[in-house]
């Protein structure tokens, strides 16, 4: 048993993001949330279209747009959507559930909606750097039905020298990657069709 809806079935889902977080550093799972939260959240994003910004590259003080290091156009969650409210719930929990396990001092979760528009990317990338002081755990959830296996738009994770591949992730509906945020490089690779997703990271308090 192992709905999303399950508490049991959390609690087991947990200890496998903990166990693969305290190994690989990496997981990548096909399908954790439920179906209809998925769908609720494309129609929200759907809803939002208009008002996607290009997205920038390092935060305050650094912040500049370069579509030559990433061409995609973002719009940061906010509490209010049912389904986005149960997103950033179902969120909250699993900070908890990893907290629990590994002590990690996961405090808080930011996240924002992504559109690729085809043939946009992000170059090679570190998501914890300068401008993003405290980025702890970072998470991808493809938002994409229907996604066509040659159509590219994978993530690429690397080791830390950012030299060897470590996987290649599709960007299929329901997936959900998560990585330790500082130790590992990673790009986004264009696409033939339009790749969309929330990109969001846990943070503990910057010292
Ligand atoms: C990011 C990012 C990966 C992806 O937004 O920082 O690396 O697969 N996204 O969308
Ligand atoms: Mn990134």
């Amino acid at each position: 048993m192992n709905s999303a809806n399950d508490p049991v079935g959390l609690e087991s889902l947990f200890d496998q993001i903990a166990d693969a977080l305290a190994g690989p550093g990496f997981i990548v799972l096909d399908q954790p949330l439920p179906g209809s939260l998925i769908q609720g959240l494309i129609d929200n994003l759907h809803q939002q279209q208009n008002s996607l910004k290009p997205a920038g590259v390092g935060r305050q003080g650094d912040y500049q747009l370069d579509q030559s290091v990433r061409g995609d156009a973002i719009q940061w969650l906010e509490p209010g959507d049912p389904a986005v409210t149960e997103f950033l719930y179902w969120m909250d929990k699993l900070r908890l559930g990893i907290n629990q396990r590994l002590f990690l001092g996961l405090f808080d979760y930011e996240c924002h909606y992504a559109v690729y528009q085809p043939g946009a990317f992000y170059q090679k990338h570190r998501d914890a750097f300068r401008g993003n002081p405290g980025r702890k755990l970072s998470t991808v959830l493809y938002l994409n039905s229907g996604w066509d296996p040659v159509a590219g738009g994978e993530l690429v994770l690397y080791d830390e020298a950012g030299a060897d591949q470590l996987i290649r992730v599709a960007p299929e509906c329901g997936k959900l990657v998560l990585f330790l945020s500082e130790d590992f490089p990673h790009e986004v690779l264009p696409a033939t069709q339009l790749r969309q997703s929330i990109a969001g990271w846990f943070r503990i308090k910057p010292v």
